[in-house]
């Protein structure tokens, strides 16, 4: 019924979906999308609003259940395993495959500490909970700007500097794919610069596979694009995914080229 879905080589992904379709009741959100995400590399998830991209991206660590009458149907792969097999715990599933959202939301009630070291899972002494933290937020480069007020709370903190602490939380937890959903859709732009660096510097360790709807920031911090649109029922479909480079010069499907041009809609 539906064309072949477009892939990208799977050599080296440590995540992917297997004809993955997503639901809330009876609306199909998300169609039937397979795709390997590379290892170690940022793919940028774009397309308009209402494609599909946020829908996609909380399938992929079984955040999309958790939705009132939300259901998927299909396999999304984590080194071969499928994570919506029966057995599978979703918590253990979800420190893997770590996640942060479109606007910063640390634990209010927390200090910065123990926000940083909070999805770790692990009961540590304070000794043992610094370490974690520092290593943390050294890695969400956030450890110079907050290692004299460990203490104090993360609404202390400026926007960027939440984002960051959110990072060092999802870091902490040693996941192996990190998910962004729009992560600095609500920071300024210097604080969007020092995310678009950080991520650079995240995929030397983790898969991260981030949506953005801001076209320039895919082409600055991906290696890979994937774009969706939502057909005529409001279905969202990928229909290219490819070299970030090669997606922005020479796409192959006439409706990407459409977008990236600005001739949609
Ligand atoms: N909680 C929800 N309940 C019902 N429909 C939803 C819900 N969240 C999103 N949708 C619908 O799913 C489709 C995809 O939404 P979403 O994944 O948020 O798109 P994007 O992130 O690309 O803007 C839209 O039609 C949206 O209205
Ligand atoms: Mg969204």
């Amino acid at each position: 019924m539906t064309a072949a879905p477009p892939t990208i080589a799977p050599a080296g992904g440590a995540l992917a979906t297997d004809d993955l379709s997503a639901y809330y009741g009876t609306l199909e959100a998300v169609g039937n999308v397979s795709i390997a995400f590379r290892r170690k590399s940022v793919t940028a998830l774009i397309g308009p609003s209402g494609c599909g991209k946020t829908t996609l991206l909380r399938c992929l660590n079984r955040l999309h259940e958790l939705t009132f009458d939300a259901c998927v149907s299909g396999r999304v792969l984590l080194e071969d395993c499928d994570i919506y097999e029966w057995g599978m715990d979703p918590m253990a599933i979800r420190r893997r495959i770590g996640m942060v959202f479109q606007r910063p939301n640390p634990f209010p009630t927390l200090s910065i500490l123990d926000n940083a070291v909070a999805c770790g899972g692990r009961r540590l002494n304070r000794r043992a909970k610094i370490e974690v933290a520092e290593r943390a937020l050294r890695a969400a480069a956030l450890w110079d700007e907050v290692k004299d007020k460990l203490t104090r709370s993360p609404l202390q903190l400026s926007g960027g500097q939440q984002q960051r602490l959110c990072i060092a939380r999802a870091v902490a937890a040693e996941p192996e794919v990190l998910l962004m959903d729009e992560p600095t859709a609500s920071l300024d732009p210097i604080a969007t610069a020092v995310i678009e660096e950080l991520m650079a510097r995240l995929a030397e360790r983790f898969t991260i596979v981030a949506v953005t709807h801001n076209m320039q920031q895919a082409a600055r911090v991906s290696d890979v694009t994937a774009f969706m649109l939502a057909d005529a029922d409001g279905t969202g479909r990928l229909i290219e995914v490819d070299d970030t480079a090669k997606l922005f010069t020479k796409p192959s499907d006439p409706r990407t080229e459409d977008y990236i041009t600005g001739r949609f809609g």
